[in-house]
């Protein structure tokens, strides 16, 4: 008999901002299967959901380094998803939980492309991005009307145009380049707010770019940008 395979979003941080989905299909799985960027670092996507499970599940650690190379990332995602296909052969409902939703610059999607190779079929239940929960608990919109919305993992010789093109621009994993962000935001007018950890208890939002400088940023750190307001 053949299990099942879940790529399930768990939101931003509160629990409560997960799907019925999603809490229907962990309630009753057999094994988490959960991302650690190193051997022992634990699992915040795994806390997030772990009130729901109403069996303890049996837990599948997958190590998906932070390493910008994409082939050593699919390579680790081929080796991990041959690791699932193990359980979902010998007839486990395995549920693998990324933060955020699963088809947002997530480790997931290193799997997906693999599980389908081995005959594994992969459902994917989506969940609250990060940055509609910063919109959300901020109270400040995205983009109305026929404004242009960007999303940029890493600034490189693209990032300009694309922001002048742009109304809004969502710039994450900023504490990779934070000092070329800060070097834009002080040559170009508009308004940005950054928030880290939303959501999470040690929150912080700012508006001042000197903070920004000093500050050593969470790595999970979202900067808004409105090329418009002053
Ligand atoms: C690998 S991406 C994962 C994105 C995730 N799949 C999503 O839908 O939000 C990690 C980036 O998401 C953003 N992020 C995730 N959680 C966050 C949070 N709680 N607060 C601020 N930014 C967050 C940061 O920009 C971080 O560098």
């Amino acid at each position: 008999m053949s299990g099942e395979f879940y790529g399930i979003g768990v939101g931003p941080g509160d629990p409560e901002l997960m799907t019925v989905k999603a809490l229907k299909i962990i309630s009753n799985s057999d094994i988490v299967a959960i991302p650690e960027s190193g051997k022992g670092k634990g699992s915040l996507a795994y806390e997030i959901a772990e009130p729901y499970f109403e069996k303890e599940p049996e837990i599948l650690k997958l190590v998906f380094p932070m390493i910008g190379d994409g082939r050593l990332k699919s390579a680790y995602g081929k080796e991990n998803a041959l690791r699932i296909k193990e359980k979902t052969d010998a007839g486990k409902k395995v549920v693998f939980l990324t933060l955020g939703d699963p088809m947002i610059y997530s480790t997931y999607i290193y799997l997906l492309e693999h599980l389908a190779a081995m005959g594994v079929k992969a459902i994917t239940i989506p969940g609250i991005t990060s940055f509609s929960a910063i919109s959300a608990s901020l109270g400040i919109p995205l983009v109305k009307g026929d404004e242009k919305l960007a999303v940029i993992p890493e600034f490189d010789g693209d990032t300009e145009n694309i922001a002048a093109l742009s109304d809004c621009v969502i710039f994450m994993k900023v504490s990779g380049y934070k000092d070329k962000l800060a070097d834009f935001l002080c040559k170009n007018s508009g308004r940005f707010v950054l928030v880290s950890d939303a959501g999470r208890p040690k929150e912080k939002v700012t508006h001042d770019l000197d903070n920004l400088m000093k500050t050593d940023l969470s790595y999970f750190s979202t900067l808004i940008y409105y090329r418009n307001k002053t």
